[in-house]
């Protein structure tokens, strides 16, 4: 066993070879015999082992030369080319509201259209007919309320909504005649400050239905105030997250390409083609086969694209009233108004025995939404799974705001719940004189402290002790101000991370060819997380091909039915539907093979054989072979073309969840407070990880987010003037490579028989949990100062 995690331990370091001092990016593959040490592992550790060893191997991203080349496009990218007949595209620009809360008094485009080039302004008075029924604006990941319906009417709700779209022959025309179309206001009194609707927010009670349950607070337990009263340790803390914003490096942007007859084919910056596909048609009232959404490539959404925006439904109205294709990007400006990480105020009691273990937990939240819908996550509900704990309570509250509607962001509820219960459990330790490892050990649990179901795996401890090695935990001295090199203050921290493995109900096709080339299909999306390259992997091991024979289609709204990417929910849903699928295509390839003639296989039943090199092999016998081409031909079919749904009943007994453990070392000017993070360790725990080199990807580039979390980002909004005043990259503070030290990641081993066939749990948003109060407990060992309020700036710190 110990070799194992010592391979495990090597690969993390291998995937990331040349990244110290600078680790961001991935080097080339790692050493070939990291990947076949892996391989093999994995191969050991499932009953449903393939042969060709790509599944758990380091493998390139398979469409990385399309991006490398600009040969993939993006939204923005796209041409009108036969599809779209009659005159060229023509580009919108939105035209925004300067006020947060009131209606459009006057809203006069004539100088804007009198400019040359300009072909149309679309107002709520010029507008196609839309429906007056919330529920016709509800996209598939829509929260409760009234959803935002652009060019809807003359009411303003925040500032930065759209209110006008111009359409000319070029953008730069748009853009500068979107600055003729002259608007006056009716202002209304707005309110976008949280602490000043933090009084009146209102509580979340009980879900609607049980389907929403997880988005709620988790029931209470035991006697929680009584337990906290009496507890012998107590720590209670208020803790802030600001509003942040995903700023995606790819700008939103919808090209909606018109066809005679009035089809539209939208290409689109989305998580969810078929999201955006039915909400486009529903609020146009358009037919289904009348519009098709498409996104090959994104350029990173992190939930910022979970819903439709709002330059899709400008682009494809423009272009059913127009009757011509439209283009519609969003200034990076514009996109500060699609939706943030709500800005929330955490309260957190924790209270610990004698014994150091814990007692009690009180955690409150007030979280930022709208006016006119109720977006909210389970901030609390960690608090409640991860530690064992009898007593314990949550409350959370919302407070409306007159911004547009928050949204997922990266492991929406847990990088800012775990957050506060992490900076919790460090005070916590610190009042108990435990070690932090220590404390977090002592609570263990081995099963979801609100449902008390087990996990279906749960490596955690493993997470614990490996990142602690590696990080050299043990050289630690406790007290803080008691690390130093040189002019810096030297602090070292900790934090657990935890998310879901979700997944969720899709279809595959897979169309087989003679020559030995599979075509694999699904509608998901790849967000810039490796999508493509998994599915090729696994279809690759299911059927025995290499990996240059099989290609992907994803990200059409034709193709077989996917959710949108998010939740961490895609590796392990569209993989196991690739099994899935594969497993019908093996059936009949059997069914040929076995009736060739004089076929070796004759009586092979399907646990029999293997799928290697382009050939049907017997187990018992690898002589014994026939080749995929050999069954075809004589069976006359070609290609094999099989289409399942696979959907992913919960056994109902078992808690599935990701885990990490996260551990930082900053370094802290003492003279100036500024903060560095040198150092950081990363174990997850995320069971068979498919592609150890984009998944160490993945677990970095939210390691950086973590960084950017503690440090930088912060969405400053003017409240006078309810608007958003660093509505850009260069005063919205993102890590840069000079802030980002060396990131190692570790995967455990983790091996789970039930989460699904392949046990795969998903990687997408676990990188980001518990990097922020790993870092803040940091500078609170480094100086002695504990800072609640992210971001983390020199200011507060010297304060
Ligand atoms: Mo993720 S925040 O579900 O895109």
């Amino acid at each position: 066993m110990a070799s194992e995690i010592n391979r495990r331990d090597v690969l993390g370091g291998a995937a990331l070879v040349g990244a110290a001092g600078v680790g961001r990016l991935l080097p080339g593959d790692g050493p070939r015999s990291v990947g076949t040490a892996l391989a093999q592992e994995n191969r050991a550790s499932t009953p449903m082992a393939s042969v060709t060893p790509h599944i758990g191997t380091p493998t390139s991203r398979v469409d990385g030369r399309a991006k490398v080349t600009g040969w993939a496009r993006y939204a923005a990218e796209h041409i009108p080319s036969g599809l779209a007949l009659g005159p060229g595209l023509a580009q919108g620009f939105v035209v925004t509201s300067d006020i947060a809360r009131g209606r459009l008094a006057r809203i006069d485009p004539s100088d804007a259209l009198r400019a040359a080039g300009v072909i149309d302004v679309l107002t709520h008075e010029n507008r196609l007919p839309m429906p007056d029924s919330d529920k016709a604006y509800q996209d598939d990941v829509a929260p409760a309320g009234s959803p935002f319906r652009p060019l809807y009417d003359d009411r303003i709700k925040f500032s930065g909504q759209p209110i006008a779209l111009v359409v000319a022959e070029d953008w730069e025309t748009a853009r500068f005649a979107a600055s003729l179309v002259h608007v006056e206001y009716e202002t209304e009194a707005h309110v976008t400050d949280i602490y000043r609707q933090r009084d009146k927010a209102v509580a979340l009670k009980e879900p609607p239905s049980p389907a929403e349950a997880p988005f709620f607070p988790p029931k209470p337990r035991g006697s929680p105030e009584a337990a906290f009263a009496a507890a012998v340790v107590r720590h209670e803390g208020e803790y802030y997250v600001p509003i942040e914003h995903h700023n995606p490096m790819e700008p939103f942007a919808s090209t909606a390409l018109f066809e005679p007859g009035g089809k539209l084919t939208i290409f689109e910056k989305t998580q969810g083609v078929q999201n955006v596909q039915r909400y486009v048609t529903s609020v146009l009232a358009m037919k289904p086969d009348e519009v098709r959404v498409m996104s090959p490539y994104m350029g990173g959404g992190f939930g910022s694209g979970l819903r439709p925006q709002f330059q899709v439904l400008l682009a494809a109205m423009a272009a059913r009233k127009l009757q011509r294709s439209v283009r519609v990007v969003l200034t990076r400006q514009q996109m500060y108004a699609l939706g943030y990480r709500p800005a929330m105020i955490q309260r957190i009691g924790v209270g610990a025995n004698a014994g150091g273990t814990l007692d009690a937990m009180l955690h409150e939240a007030v979280t930022v939404t709208s006016q006119f819908e109720d977006f909210h996550r389970q901030e609390t509900g960690w608090s409640g799974l991860l530690y064992t704990c009898p007593n314990a309570k949550y409350t959370h509250k919302l407070a409306h705001l007159d911004l547009a509607t928050s949204c997922d962001m990266r492991a929406p509820s847990a990088a800012t719940g775990v957050y506060a219960l992490e900076c919790a459990m460090d005070e916590l330790a610190v009042a108990l004189k435990l070690d932090p490892v220590e404390l977090r050990l002592r609570c263990y649990s081995d099963r979801d402290q609100n449902t008390g179901q087990p996990y279906s795996s749960k490596a955690l401890r493993d997470c614990y002790r490996q990142g602690a090695e590696a990080f050299g935990w043990a050289k630690r001295s406790p007290g803080p101000r008691s690390m130093r090199d040189g002019m810096e203050l030297v602090g070292w921290g900790m934090a657990t991370g935890v998310w879901e493995a979700l997944q969720m109900p899709i279809a595959v096709r897979v169309t087989l060819s003679a020559n030995g080339h599979a075509e694999v299909a699904c509608a998901t999306s790849d967000i810039g997380t490796g999508t493509y390259t998994i599915m090729t992997q696994v279809a690759a091991d299911r059927l025995g091909l290499p990996l240059d024979a099989v290609s992907i289609k994803l990200g059409d709204s034709t193709l077989p039915q996917s959710p949108v990417e998010g939740g961490s929910w895609i590796a392990a849903s569209v993989s196991n539907g690739i099994v899935t699928t594969c497993e019908a295509v093996r059936a009949e390839l059997l069914r040929l093979a076995r009736a060739v003639p004089n076929s070796p296989l004759a009586n092979a039943a399907p646990d029999d054989v293997t799928f290697v090199d382009g050939k049907l092999v017997s187990r018992r016998d690898p002589s014994s072979a026939v080749s995929i081409a050999d069954a075809m031909r004589n069976g006359g079919i070609n290609p094999i073309v099989e289409e399942r749904p696979t959907t992913f009943p919960h056994d109902g007994a078992h808690a599935h969840n990701t885990h990490s453990a996260v551990f930082a070392e900053v370094k802290v000017d003492e003279q100036l407070g500024v903060v560095r993070v040198t150092r950081l360790v990363n174990a997850v725990a995320a069971g068979r990880i498919l592609n150890p080199k984009t998944a160490a990807s993945q677990i970095m580039g939210g390691v950086v987010w973590g960084i950017g979390m503690a440090l930088h980002e912060e969405t400053l909004v003017d409240h006078v003037f309810g608007r958003i005043m660093n509505a850009n990259i260069a005063e919205y503070h993102v890590p840069v490579n000079a802030d980002v030290g060396d990131i190692k990641v570790i995967f455990v081993d983790e091996p789970d028989a039930i989460v699904n066939p392949l046990g795969v749990k998903g990687v997408g948003e676990i990188g980001i949990v518990g990097v922020a109060a790993a870092i803040a407990n940091a500078v609170y060992h480094a100086t002695g100062r504990r800072v609640r309020d992210l971001p983390i700036t020199l200011d507060k710190v010297m304060a």
